[in-house]
């Protein structure tokens, strides 16, 4: 059988936090759908056209740690404004959604586009701030030099590009649960997450 979380919002929300910890206290396996358009940025800033690179994607491009930095997050918004890099990657994450066992998956536009048939969503958000603080401590702990205004603007500038987009834009889905974040440890926002699955469980 198979059982569909989605787990959508702005940057550094929270949601790959939560994703990760849903998936463990489940058994289902977890998609980090942000990977696939940093995957296709990375290769974007490396002269590869956009198109070329979602088309030619493969799993292995994905654990490249190099992803995580702000500029390929830059890029990676970028490409994801275009429709047939978005359309290209499409079948991949809808079959990933509908694996046997369940499957967590978060982004954008997975309760909207991709999955709007899951059995369970979430759309995380927090204040500006307190996302830029997490992500700057997040980036310092890798060894980049950032400051707090610079990774505040860096969201801005993704959430902006994000939710203003034609294609697939950044929003929370009619029946998605909002997940306000910003006054929350981890643990109690892990705890929510899986309280609402588990209510859902029970109904599917
Ligand atoms: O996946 P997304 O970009 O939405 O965010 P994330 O990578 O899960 O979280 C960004 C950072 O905030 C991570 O370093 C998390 O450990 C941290 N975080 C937090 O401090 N408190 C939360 N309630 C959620 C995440
Ligand atoms: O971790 P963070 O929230 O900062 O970013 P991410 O989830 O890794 O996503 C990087 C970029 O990919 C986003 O700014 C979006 O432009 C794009 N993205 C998207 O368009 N659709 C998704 N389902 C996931 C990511």
């Amino acid at each position: 059988m198979s059982f569909a979380v989605a787990i959508d919002g702005p940057a550094a929300s929270g949601k790959g936090t939560i994703a990760r910890a849903v998936a463990a206290h489940f058994g289902f396996l977890h998609l980090d759908t942000g990977l696939l358009y940093r995957a296709v940025g990375r290769q974007m800033l490396d002269g590869v056209p956009a198109l070329e690179a979602a088309e030619a994607l493969t799993p292995d491009r994905l654990n490249d740690p190099s992803l995580r930095s702000a500029e390929v997050a830059q890029a990676a918004s970028k490409a994801a404004a275009i429709p047939a890099v978005r359309a290209a990657l499409v079948d991949f994450q809808r079959a990933f959604a509908r694996r046997e066992g369940g499957a967590v998956l978060d982004g954008r536009d997975i309760g909207t586009v991709i999955c709007p048939d899951a059995e369970a969503k979430l759309f995380v958000i927090a204040a500006p701030e307190i996302r830029a603080q997490r992500r700057c401590a997040e980036l310092r702990g890798k060894g980049a030099e950032v400051s707090e205004a610079e990774v505040l603007e860096d969201l801005r500038v993704r959430d902006e590009r994000d939710m203003t987009r034609p294609d697939a834009p950044l929003k929370a889905a009619r029946d998605a649960v909002t997940l306000d974040t910003t006054d929350m440890s981890i643990e109690d926002a892990v705890a929510q997450a899986i309280n609402l699955i588990d209510r859902l469980r029970a109904k599917a």
